[in-house]
């Protein structure tokens, strides 16, 4: 069975105070069953990851760039996430795809760069309003990932997250029947294409996951969890997801 994720993307949300949130879950949840995992903005991983020190609950960036180093201003390596304490980091944000103009080519490079340092990927896919009315859901998704992910990954710390641009920050959701196809699908591209480790590897879902809809997500076949992004910056709401993704 692929480990259980309830992963938190905290955009560009959160300073110093918003770390009584995190102190908040850590007590409610001294340890949890599942993975947890924070991902602040990149000023607040450092302290974050000193706030969780010996807890069970992790910490991740929202990006990183393919390079180790170099004239990149603004950018931050995989290295230097691994540094400030990261274990994990999300890429291809469909928000990253968009803002940034990040290609499923770009995020590739990014994956090589995040498992060469020993993070955990959490690599996100999803289609936008427009191509599911289309009906190309599928077709979009596979690409992305067949483009985002490098060949030959085989651990358990590769991670895909199916969120439809659609549902993001909308409190719109997918039917479980729609999120049902596109997770059988994107199992059943990674069996193929990377064998048992393929089968090990979480498929969380996100956008707009609440507490109070998170137990019937969880329900569904091949969700392993989910990225979570408005409702991972109160402990009390992540806390309810959490809660549902421990007893799913
Ligand atoms: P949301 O965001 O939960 O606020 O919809 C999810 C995400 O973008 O990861």
């Amino acid at each position: 069975m692929p480990r259980k994720i309830a992963a938190g993307n905290w955009k560009m949300h959160g300073d110093a105070a918003a770390l009584a949130e995190v102190d908040a879950l850590l007590a409610t949840f001294p340890n949890p069953t599942v993975d947890v995992v924070i991902c602040p903005p990149a000023t607040l991983i450092e302290r974050m990851a000193r706030h969780l020190d010996g807890s069970a609950i992790a910490v991740g960036g929202q990006t990183c760039h393919p390079a180790t180093g170099g004239a990149h201003t603004g950018d931050i390596s995989a290295a230097m996430l691994v540094d400030a304490g990261a274990t994990h980091v999300i890429l291809g944000h469909s928000e990253r795809r968009a803002d940034h103009g990040e290609s499923s080519e770009q995020v590739r490079a990014q994956a090589q760069a995040a498992l060469a340092s020993g993070l955990g990927i959490i690599v996100c896919v999803g289609e936008t309003e427009a191509e599911r009315d289309a009906d190309v859901t599928l077709e979009v998704v596979s690409g992305q990932i067949d483009g985002s992910i490098p060949d030959g990954v085989t651990g358990p710390g590769v991670v895909v997250a199916y969120e439809p641009v659609w549902a993001i920050g909308t409190g719109r959701v997918p039917t479980t029947e729609q999120i049902a196809e596109v997770h059988a699908a994107i199992r059943a591209q990674l069996v193929e294409r990377f064998g048992e480790a393929g089968a090990k590897m979480p498929i969380l879902y996100g956008g707009s996951v609440k507490p109070g809809n998170a137990a019937e997500i969880f329900a569904v076949a091949n969700v392993d969890g989910a990225l979570v992004g408005g409702a991972s910056l109160k402990a009390a709401d992540f806390s309810g997801i959490i809660s549902a993704l421990q007893t799913a």
